[in-house]
């Protein structure tokens, strides 16, 4: 079968070769929007990734050049209009758990990263500096945190905080036993929101779910309150966390997501003008660390996207219905 395969990286095409599949894999730097999707004509299939806008014109052009899969390389579909798909008949299927333990304990990383400053301290000793000025965290030792989300990623991190003598708040529409059992405790959001010194979302981006994190939620937070989202961007306000951190309500915020990173993440611009003044204002924060959305980026998760993808191709190529990883509308 031939795929498209859009926003390529030298790690997807190392990884897809590497497994040796019978598929013929067309690899595009492009990212897939309907002005790129002609490149897809005369493949059965296009493999995106989470900053591809796969809307109705996209979905379009698709069908209309062959595509009759789209198969993403990653668990979130957020960024694919499955009623458009379902109107032109073409499948939609998604990674949904290649490793939540690379995102969770990259949670984690940026949490304590935030927390002491490791970011600026790193900097500041390659310039010589080794004052502790500024560089004050706080024990999380004693503290709560709460998270939002408990599913595959928000369970590992609920367990990943056993070790810290923390008290674990939770929030989720479905309460899961297992994040009980790690000493998490189910609350309802307000209660986790007034009563959080670090929150962090694992909740998907949904239109419920959308601004979860705006001006009315961070009123609600404790003052200094630190917020870490691995999630995905559109789940907090930007504005309303800028006015925050001016403010400082927000003590400390760490994002590997950001709601405009489409076309700005994965890309090196540092050669540009980068046009995105919300971006680049948030950076200007000492006590705010930004990276790109890196948190699923482990060798065993590239492993896991790639073998999950090949056998959705192959699944597909074989008429196979009713599976597991097949999302729809
Ligand atoms: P999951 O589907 O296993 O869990 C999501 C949980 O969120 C579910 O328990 C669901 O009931 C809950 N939820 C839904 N609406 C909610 C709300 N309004 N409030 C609180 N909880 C709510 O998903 P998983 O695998 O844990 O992934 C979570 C998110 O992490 C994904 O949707 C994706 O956007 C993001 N992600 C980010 C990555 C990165 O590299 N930064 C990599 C992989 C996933």
């Amino acid at each position: 079968m031939k795929v498209a395969v859009f926003s390529t990286k030298p790690h997807d095409r190392e990884y897809f070769d590497a497994a040796g599949s019978d598929h013929e894999f067309r690899y595009f730097e492009n990212r897939l929007r309907a002005e790129t999707a002609g490149l897809a004509k005369g493949c059965q299939a296009a493999c995106v990734f989470v900053n591809d806008e796969v809307d109705r014109d996209t979905i379009r052009e698709l069908a209309a050049g062959g595509v009759g899969l789209i198969a993403l390389r990653c668990a979130g579909f957020n960024n694919v209009d499955l009623a458009a798909a379902a109107d032109h008949g073409v499948r939609v299927m998604r990674v949904p758990e290649y490793s939540p333990h690379a995102v969770a304990e990259y949670c984690l990383a940026l949490l304590l990263a935030a927390n002491r400053h490791i970011h600026r301290a790193y900097s500041r000793v390659r310039d010589g500096n080794f004052e502790l000025k500024g560089l004050l965290g706080f024990d999380l030792h004693g503290k709560t945190i709460g998270v939002i989300g408990t599913g595959r990623i928000g369970l590992i991190f609920c367990k990943l905080l056993s070790g810290f003598g923390v008290r674990v708040l939770a929030s989720d529409p479905y309460p899961n036993e297992a994040a009980v059992a790690a000493g998490a405790s189910y609350v309802p959001l307000e209660q986790l929101l007034a009563e959080s010194h670090v929150i962090t979302l694992h909740c998907p981006l949904t239109p419920a779910t959308h601004h979860l994190i705006d001006d009315e939620a961070l009123s609600r937070c404790r003052d200094g309150v630190l917020l870490v989202n691995t999630s995905r961007g559109g789940l907090v306000d930007t504005a309303a966390v800028i006015r925050s951190l001016k403010s400082g309500k927000i003590g400390g915020l760490a994002l590997d997501v950001y709601e405009e990173e489409s076309g700005i993440f994965f890309e090196n611009l540092s050669d540009v003008v980068i046009d995105d003044d919300r971006l680049m204002r948030l950076m200007t924060f000492p006590n705010v660390l930004v990276t790109s959305h890196q948190a699923f980026f482990t060798a065993e998760a590239l492993s896991n996207i790639t073998s999950v993808t090949l056998d959705n191709l192959d699944a597909y190529e074989r008429g196979e219905t009713d599976l597991a990883t097949e999302v729809r509308s």
